[in-house]
């Protein structure tokens, strides 16, 4: 599975960021920039972004990092970091060709880790995420911060409703039309519906052994940022 996950993602690096953008109508953007404002609260000096695609994510963080701040950026996906690497913010960035389940570094290294989209391709299973998570807390020094960026569900019946039909009707065929990638768009329309709502996601992350965890649910609750800490 996890190999056909890499696959999927290795064949929409060109097209990725501008599906996203028309399908959330710019709102990823938007929710990227505040998980990273968020996240900056994390100060130290060493800060990872996991699953970090084409760099979105990781190129916010170094837009607001202070100087002396290193950002990593990690992916199992060579095309997605090979596409992260053109961006202008790429020479400021590290980046670490890993799947995150079996990270390459030691315990407490980072004071920040942030992921972004990508929790849902983790999840293959709930115990998969949590040990994902565990490995997280595991490179995470204590007190430092875990920001995460996900599609959620949206408590209201009927905007869940619409939202789960959105998914099905325009996310599937907008982006295979743009793509071209059909296991990619049938991977994302079907896993969106299927996901954790807030507190579930939370609970997780309780599990995984995070702290101080809440959560802020964005636009209707369609997606969420959760953040949590190491003791
Ligand atoms: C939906 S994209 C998210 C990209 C980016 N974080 C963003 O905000 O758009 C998911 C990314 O997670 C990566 N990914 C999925 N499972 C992974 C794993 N086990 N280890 C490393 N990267 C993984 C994929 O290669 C892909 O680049």
């Amino acid at each position: 599975m996890n190999k056909g996950i890499r696959n999927i993602f290795s064949e929409v690096p060109e097209t990725y960021e501008l599906i996203n953008h028309i399908l959330t109508f710019g709102l990823d953007v938007v929710w990227r920039k505040r998980a990273a404002k968020a996240a900056a609260m994390a100060g130290g000096n060493l800060w990872i972004d996991m699953c970090s695609g084409t760099g979105e994510m990781a190129s916010n963080l170094s837009n607001i990092a202070t100087n002396g701040t290193q950002i990593y950026a990690a992916d199992f996906s060579l095309p997605m970091l090979n596409k992260a690497r053109l961006k202008p913010d790429a020479k400021h960035i590290k980046f670490v060709l890993s799947d995150i389940k079996k990270l390459p570094f030691p315990n407490d290294t980072f004071n920040l880790i942030t992921i972004s989209f990508a929790t849902r391709n983790i999840n293959l299973n709930r115990d998969i995420l949590i040990q994902s998570f565990k490995e997280f807390y595991r490179v995470l020094q204590p007190g430092g911060y875990f920001i995460n960026l996900e599609t959620s569900q949206p408590p209201h019946l009927l905007i869940r409703r619409l939202f789960h039909l959105y998914t099905k009707l325009f996310i599937e065929r907008t982006g295979i039309t743009i793509s071209g990638s059909r296991a990619g768009y049938v991977y994302l329309s079907r896993t969106i519906p299927l996901f954790y709502n807030a507190e579930e996601l939370a609970d997780i992350m309780f599990q995984a052994g995070f702290k101080g965890v809440y959560f802020q649910k964005l636009f209707f609750g369609v997606a969420a940022i959760h953040q949590g800490i190491k003791d």
